[in-house]
């Protein structure tokens, strides 16, 4: 290969490689060394489906691009690195005709991209989850009344006082719905910010939960204790990180552990705001992880992998992560669920 084009690759931000015939990589520039970690003088030589691991889609891409001899555009590809893991990247193949012929491989990290579309469409979610817990909620206390007034009015044409004790169950049942459906309906009516302390949030919690489940939970803290206050609603916060240290708890059956983590995180992008410094905190527990078939969903209300769930812990937690400006993610696999929680300080 001619060095004239190598010498304009060298300045490029993109990512490149150059292979020869037998997919031996010929050249990396130095964007590329940046991206995967990793020195041109210890890959020159190699085929790439030696130098990364997950190749099935960058193998579909280079047959594709030979097949038709036309540069050929994967928009999400995964390859596995040995710095890395796996790399979400766009990647163009492109055929070459210098006096050798090969294929020039392109790479653009696209996981930044995605990551604001996952935010996008969380934000967009959070509203349509917001809606429809209203009217729902509304829905369901307009005739709460009705049913409260019709069961005091039964107590009072009811012979045997034995029989008070059905009524009562319906009156206070019918009271613990109504400030439920309350709380769903002005969710931002009681918020409160102010200087929080994430340290005394999480301490909150664990006693309550350690106190509900005495033996058999081991809840372990790694926190950060420089963490500056952020301004918030505490008793949100608290229900946050209440609902989804629960869910861990039940999802281990009361028995395993739990790490409550703190970080500062600097310079993120949190639905299209950019903040200089940010407090993390990441709940992981060593469960059976999220059932697969909810994964793309546990955030949406009325979705729970339990009979008697109402699916409305991780909706709630979502929508007062969201009015704090911040996200909530998560990743799970059998044995490890880890909660990211992303709080921004003030600037
Ligand atoms: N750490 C976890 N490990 C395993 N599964 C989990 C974990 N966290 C959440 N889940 C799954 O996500 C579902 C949804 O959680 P969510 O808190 O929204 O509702 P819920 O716990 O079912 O009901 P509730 O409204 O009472 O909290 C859970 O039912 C559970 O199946
Ligand atoms: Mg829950």
């Amino acid at each position: 290969m001619s060095d004239a084009p190598i010498l304009s690759l060298e300045y490029l931000s993109t990512a490149v490689l150059l292979l020869d015939v037998d997919l031996r990589i010929v050249y990396l520039n130095p964007a590329a060394e940046n991206l995967f970690e990793v020195g041109s003088k210890n890959l020159i030589g190699l085929n790439v489906q030696q130098v990364f691991v997950h190749t099935d889609q960058l193998a579909c891409a280079m047959q594709q691009a030979v097949a038709s001899n036309a540069s050929y555009i994967e928009h999400d590809m995964i390859l596995g690195t040995h710095a890395h893991g796996k790399l979400h990247l766009r990647c163009a193949a492109t055929p070459l005709q210098f006096e050798q012929p090969g294929l020039m491989l392109e790479f653009h990290l696209i996981d930044r991209t995605l990551k604001l579309a996952r935010e996008e469409q969380m934000l967009d979610q959070t509203q349509a989850n917001r809606l429809l817990l209203r009217n729902l909620a509304h829905e369901i206390k307009n005739p709460l009344g009705g049913i409260r007034g019709a069961a005091q009015l039964l107590e009072q044409e009811l012979e045997k006082p034995g029989l008070r004790e059905y009524t009562q169950v319906i009156i206070q049942e019918a009271d613990r719905l109504r400030s439920l459906m309350e709380k769903l309906l002005t969710p931002q009516s009681g918020t409160r910010h102010s200087a929080v302390n994430i340290h005394e949030v999480l301490e909150r919690v664990r006693s309550v939960v350690l106190a509900e489940l005495p033996e058999g939970l081991h809840i372990q803290r790694d926190y950060d204790l420089s963490l500056p206050d952020l301004i918030g609603d505490k008793e949100q916060l608290i229900q946050v990180m209440l609902n989804i240290v629960r869910n861990a708890t039940q999802a281990m059956q009361g028995k395993g552990r739990i790490i409550l983590r703190t970080r500062i995180a600097r310079q993120i992008t949190l639905i299209r705001r950019r903040h200089r410094l940010a407090i993390l905190v990441q709940i992981i527990d060593n469960g059976p992880g999220i059932p697969a078939e909810l994964r793309d969903k546990i955030f949406y209300p009325l979705v729970s992998g339990h009979a008697d769930g109402h699916g409305l812990g991780l909706t709630l937690a979502q929508d007062f992560v969201s009015q704090h400006h911040g996200s909530i993610e998560f990743e799970s696999e059998p044995g490890k669920t880890c909660f990211s929680v992303m709080l921004p300080l003030p600037n």
